[in-house]
């Protein structure tokens, strides 16, 4: 329907970038849910402008009126999202019109048209992830399967090589979050990036391309969105493991910060925290990928935690987590040893955030972790036995006393709850 009426205006229309990387993934007889399609029109028998894209998502609207219309970008790129739709639910088709330098003029011939294409293939950041496939027809015969296939750059090949290959040599360094983006793909595929490629990766960050990063540069904000849209990716991930391993081994964790390692030490912090809140989140209602960066960026002086999470634009109770987490350890380590019974541990650390906490935990000395681990695990739970109406029934009047009273009896209770144990 929609290849129809782009058909009808006289423009092609493609799905490129991940989507096809995909289909050409998925073995022949396996089924593939495409839930986020890029399209891009661009013109044939007559020049497509640059709200193409617009003008044939709003005919799709027309059409399917249960589709929700959103347009963004200095480039004028429509998005549509089926929500809650029996058939297309969560459906997000992104059309754009291709961009290049030289737009098709009128009357342009098939050669202006592929190279349009061709340009808005070109400045993609992988090799397989600029193929393309034509759904307005001329199509070719051979790929009658898959529609009508366009690779300039030898990405079918890298895609049965398992290779991660830029399409030139300034692609890092135009965009310094590819170098996360490589990593993704070569961990999330099970492919390799190709030595050249790393070449690049390297020289990117030897040049301090990362320094473009930086709050302070022009262009800052919209890269750090994406570097943290990269690192949220990669860290909620699955995979976050090799890929951490790998962003350190390729020097990459500079661009968050230049002194930032993975040291042994901080490799098991991160790895400790994530056990941690596997066992005590389980839900993941914590948001654990932004827990792990906040390991890692508590690794680095205090003085310069603040300044990292500030850039990433990260919430601000992270930013506030990282900043004061070396004053709670002041106020909370040298008292920890000293309590003796659950109810003094529990009025100690009652105040204090539970993911503080936890950040504090993991970077402790074992004595202090495990009484940690205990609050977090067991006395942070605990309840009073009776709570201020079951006072009112017992015909205790309500007064200030209340508190008082439902303290004694939370600490009785958190006392003797562990001591039955
Ligand atoms: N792209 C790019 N450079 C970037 C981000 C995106 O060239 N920094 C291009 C790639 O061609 C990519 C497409 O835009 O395929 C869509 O980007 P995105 O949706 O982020 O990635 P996908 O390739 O679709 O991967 P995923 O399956 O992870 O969504």
């Amino acid at each position: 329907c929609i290849a129809n009426e782009a058909q009808d205006r006289g423009w092609n229309l493609y799905i490129v970038g991940g989507g096809v990387r995909d289909l050409l993934l998925t073995e022949d007889d396996k089924p593939l849910l495409l839930q986020d399609i890029d399209l891009v029109v661009d013109g044939f028998h007559r020049a497509a402008d640059d709200r193409s894209g617009v003008t044939l998502a709003n005919t799709i609207r027309e059409k399917y009126p249960q589709s929700r219309l959103s347009i963004h970008g200095e480039f004028q790129t429509a998005a549509l999202l089926w929500h809650k739709d029996p058939i297309l639910d969560n459906l997000w088709l992104d059309i754009a019109t291709a961009r290049t330098e030289f737009y098709p003029y009128p009357a342009a011939n098939p050669e202006v048209e592929a190279s349009s294409i061709r340009q808005d293939l070109y400045r993609r950041d992988f090799t397989i992830n600029a193929l393309a496939v034509r759904l307005t027809p001329p199509r070719k015969q051979e790929f009658s399967r898959k529609g009508d296939l366009l690779d300039f750059f030898g990405g079918l090949i890298d895609l049965k090589a398992r290779k991660i290959r830029v399409l030139h040599a300034n692609s890092f360094i135009e965009d310094p979050t590819r170098i996360y983006r490589a990593v993704r793909f070569a961990v999330r595929l099970h492919f390799t990036i190709e030595p050249q490629t790393e070449e690049y990766i390297k020289y990117a960050i030897d040049s301090g391309v990362y320094e473009r990063l930086r709050l302070s540069d022009r262009q800052a904000p919209a890269l750090t969105t994406r570097l943290r849209a990269e690192l949220k990716y990669i860290l909620q991930a699955e995979y976050w493991k090799p890929a951490l391993k790998l962003l350190a081994d390729l020097g990459a964790l500079r661009c968050l910060h230049q002194d930032l390692q993975l040291t042994p030490q901080l490799w098991w912090e991160i790895r400790c925290i994530s056990r941690w809140l596997y066992y005590l989140d389980p839900e993941n209602q914590l948001q654990h990928w932004l827990i792990r960066l906040e390991i890692l960026i508590c690794s680095l002086p205090t003085s310069e935690r603040e300044i990292v999470a500030v850039n990433l634009q990260l919430p601000k109770d992270s930013i506030q987590r990282v900043r004061q987490l070396d004053q709670i350890a002041t106020e909370i380590i040298p008292q920890l040893p000293k309590k003796q019974l659950p109810s003094e541990i529990y009025q100690l650390l009652n105040s204090y955030k539970y993911v503080g906490l936890i950040l504090l935990g993991v970077r402790s000395s074992p004595e202090i972790r495990k009484i940690l681990w205990q609050y977090l695990t067991k006395l942070s739970q605990v309840k009073p036995i009776l709570n201020g109406n079951d006072l009112k029934e017992l015909g205790y009047k309500p007064s200030p006393l209340y508190k008082q009273m439902l303290n004694d009896l939370l600490a009785a209770t958190l006392d003797s709850k562990i001591t039955n144990q």
